[in-house]
């Protein structure tokens, strides 16, 4: 079978974001385009010749036909084999393990995350490295300038690829192999933590969950694991079939998508613990009985209780969180006297601290956490993680939670995003506020003080990489915090996160809502950053 060169022309958006290029269906629909982006990932890779590629997405709307269309391409192009899951789906985390486990030089996610799926909603394509995560700057800068650069690519004219039977298939000289997307994750997680003492507990209701799965990639993942593995009652797993549009809803775990779970815990006989996970399977909400964590508190307590788990129980290396991610985690690093490292925001920053060994655990503000174990953050590990702490510690999440904040004080913190603003206002907002942090330093903020105001950038501490531009950062000399910057993984206008935090020592003032104890520095960014002169708004559109 000789491959087709097909001519084609550049687009000039192919620059990917925060996590990979995340278009509309429809712009990635448009003829050439996919095929562009993915013949300059191969490009971009040189070497890639005979080795191993994985391959799978979240079952959005055109995940199928993105796949037959990858499949025809990458073989050729060269690959030796081609792993793709079942109905081509494979959650991230579960593709950044397969990566592992197959020595492949890479693969390829089809996922938008927690963006809308369908016709009318977005598409994505994330490319991941041989150590299992989400390529590095250096290699989606090097996609980018290919993409802008690109005459040509290569295709196999060849009838589409079965994907609903685990098989093995040649096509041209490529071997390929539909694998259960499920069973080696399944069992990624059975080496983490104690399924015995779970099972004994779910299977006997002495501990009860209810797990969203939001009609996303997780649903098959949640109901083996949660339901058949560790023997939780049926319907302990929501909204578990795979949907190409989710169902008409947002697959976003978060207090706003996830509504029927969040009545479900806070009403009388609630279950034990409450998760939701995305679209692709990387996040994770957790609620308590009548109460919610924040994933920021999430990291922390995980942190400081990774040793009653038996796939920690070694102890942690250090921790890393995001810049906005609050200094909850700090905390714990210090008490556990282990270095805590303080990342731009995108899971990619972690890669190279945990290929290094410098961290065990890392986490996002943005509902995301995980480990050593995969090479991007995982919604149903942070899930299972949660419910061996409970089999362990027999008390309810609000309890673990209060103990924590005992401990360490509370960092009360919210997130207010203002979505759909139009591109020109808010780079202006970021432009003047950039233009004043110098002269901030040192001045009064309603009745704190500003101790530093700089723009957040990174260098990379194992390769020397530089990140510049990661957000805006106000600190004040109580330890508050505010911080402003634009997302990078819309596809339409732009959507100005502002991300506050401020840390509570006394007990007794603990058990505020987070909106009230922050109301006076929420007011104060949003007078700082002229927000609603530039932008508008008055309110954000999303608070979390
Ligand atoms: C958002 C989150 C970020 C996360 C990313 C991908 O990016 O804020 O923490 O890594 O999604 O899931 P943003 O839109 O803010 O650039
Ligand atoms: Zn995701």
């Amino acid at each position: 079978m000789k491959p087709r060169i097909v001519q084609t022309t550049p687009f000039e958006d192919q620059q990917p974001g925060t996590s990979g290029l995340r278009k509309t269906v429809r712009t990635v629909r448009q003829p050439h385009y996919l095929e562009n982006f993915v013949q300059s990932i191969f490009d971009a890779q040189p070497g890639h010749a005979g080795s191993t590629l994985v391959i799978g997405g979240d079952g959005r709307y055109y995940n199928r036909e993105a796949i037959q269309i990858i499949v025809k391409m990458a073989a050729a192009n060269g690959f030796g084999r081609l792993v793709i899951g079942r109905h081509g789906l494979l959650s991230t985390p579960a593709a950044s393990h397969l990566i592992r486990k197959h020595r492949a030089f890479g693969g390829i996610i089809l996922s938008a995350s927690h963006n809308p799926g369908g016709p009318d909603g977005d598409f994505g394509l994330k490319y991941n490295i041989e150590n299992g995560g989400p390529a590095p700057e250096k290699v989606t800068a090097a996609i980018f300038a290919r993409s802008r650069a690109i005459e040509h690519y290569r295709m196999l004219d060849a009838p589409d690829l079965d994907l609903t039977g685990l098989a093995e298939h040649r096509l041209g000289e490529t071997a390929i192999e539909v694998i259960d997307p499920v069973g080696d994750y399944a069992e990624l997680m059975e080496s983490l933590f104690d399924f015995e003492r779970m099972h004994l507990q779910l299977s006997r209701a002495r501990l009860s969950v209810r797990f969203d799965a939001m009609h996303a990639v997780t649903g098959p993942y949640a109901l083996e694991l949660i339901e058949r593995r560790l023997g939780a009652p049926s319907g302990s797993v929501q909204r578990a079939e795979v949907l190409p549009d989710f169902g008409g809803h947002h697959p976003d775990p978060n207090l706003e998508h996830a509504r029927a779970l969040v009545r479900t815990m806070y009403a009388d006989e609630a279950p034990d613990l409450g998760a939701a996970s995305d679209g692709d399977g990387d996040r994770n909400m957790i609620l308590g009985r009548g109460c919610f964590v924040t994933p920021s508190d999430s990291l922390a307590i995980l942190a400081a209780n990774a040793s009653r788990v038996p796939g920690y129980a070694r102890g942690l290396r250090g921790i890393a969180r995001s810049m906005p991610t609050s200094q909850a985690a700090d905390r714990v690093a210090a008490a556990l006297e282990i270095p805590c490292f303080e990342t731009p925001t995108g899971w990619k920053f972690f890669g190279n601290l945990l290929d290094a060994g410098h961290i065990t655990l890392c986490g996002e503000e943005s509902f995301g956490t995980g480990s050593d174990h995969v090479r991007e953050k995982d919604g149903l590990w942070a899930v299972l993680f949660w419910l061996n702490l409970l089999a362990v510690m027999d008390q309810p999440v609000s309890r673990i939670m209060q103990q924590h904040w005992r401990r360490f004080g509370r960092d009360f913190y919210t997130r207010h995003d203002y979505e759909n603003l139009a591109l020109e206002p808010a780079m202006r907002l970021m432009e003047d506020l950039r233009a004043r942090l110098a002269s901030l330093e040192g001045e009064r903020l309603g009745n704190r003080e500003i101790h530093r105001a700089d723009e957040f950038a990174y260098v990379d501490p194992v390769d020397g990489s530089e990140s510049t531009r990661q957000g805006i950062r106000i600190r004040l000399t109580d330890g508050g915090r505010i911080i402003l910057r634009l997302s990078g993984t819309g596809t339409a206008g732009a959507t100005l996160r502002v991300y506050l935090e401020s840390h509570e020592p006394r007990p007794s003032h603990q058990n505020q809502d987070p909106q009230a104890a922050l109301a006076d520095l929420i007011e104060d960014a949003r007078s700082l950053a002229n927000i609603e002169s530039r932008t508008g708004r008055k309110t954000p559109s999303v608070i979390t």
